[in-house]
């Protein structure tokens, strides 16, 4: 017995410690297994993507100082993370209808809704996203987005990316140090001050933007920094 026992518990406890060691909440962790974050996944247009769609949707719009972020947690939920927005125990994976969350943002009663008034209701595209994602099965899923450095027009390529990962944040209702990025004008200005490359790339003197999320990627901020150096026009 007591020779079985002595065998048995080394391994148990190496299977605890083993499954203990988790990767850090924001990595993708699902399709590819944990820690092949280098892999390419080429993007499918039949599926909604967690880290490319859903988490920016979260992180600019309910991730918020005074509303879900770490420090508020507004009816103990956190929504910053694949796991904290898993653990609020508010979504039921495959069933975007019997969710909570996805209840609260297509609330048609303005005190029950998500965003709460000032702020407006999430954009048709945005809650579609979000209800593909759930009825796909909540999954910690990411693609490897399309992106080429030699493309960086405004309209094309850094607007879209801005409102994807910036302008939840960055509004006329809400605008975070004072920034506003929902118009050309505003984004060229921190593009000339400096700004705007500084917190994108992380360089020291700057807040890392996008604020509390994943950094952009490495394509992505020389399709920013090309579009400023060729004079961040409206083109
Ligand atoms: C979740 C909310 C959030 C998101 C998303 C976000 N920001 Fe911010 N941003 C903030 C906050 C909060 C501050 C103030 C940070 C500080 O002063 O430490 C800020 C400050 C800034 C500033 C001013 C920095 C300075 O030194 O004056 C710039 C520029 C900026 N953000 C750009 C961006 C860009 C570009 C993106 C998208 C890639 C982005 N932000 C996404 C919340 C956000």
């Amino acid at each position: 017995m007591n020779r079985i026992y002595s065998y048995i518990l080394p391994v148990t406890l190496a299977a605890i410690i083993i499954s203990c060691k988790h990767e850090p909440d924001d990595l993708p962790v699902d399709p590819i297994g944990p820690g092949d974050t280098n892999l390419t996944i080429t993007c499918s247009d039949d599926t909604t993507y967690f880290q490319n769609d859903v988490l920016p949707i979260f992180q600019s719009n309910c991730a918020l100082s005074g509303c879900h972020d770490e420090t508020t947690a507004q009816n103990d939920m956190i929504l910053s993370s694949y796991s904290n927005i898993l653990a609020s125990n508010e979504l039921v994976p495959f069933n975007a209808d019997g969710s909570d969350i996805y209840e609260a943002i297509t609330d048609d009663d303005p005190d029950d809704r998500m965003p709460p008034p000032p702020y407006p209701p999430l954009p048709a595209d945005k809650i579609t996203a979000i209800r593909n994602w759930i009825n796909q099965g909540a999954k910690n899923n990411y693609c490897t987005a399309d992106c080429d450095t030699t493309q960086f027009t405004f309209s094309a390529i850094i607007q879209p990316m801005i409102n994807q990962s910036c302008v939840g944040c960055h509004n006329a209702t809400f605008a975070n140090a004072g920034v506003r990025l929902d118009s050309h004008e505003a984004i060229a200005a921190v593009a000339t001050d400096g700004r705007l490359l500084g917190t994108i790339s992380h360089a020291s003197g700057f807040p890392p933007m996008p604020f509390n999320g994943a950094k952009l990627s490495d394509c992505k901020i020389t399709q920013v920094s090309k579009w400023i150096e060729a004079g961040s026009q409206n083109n």
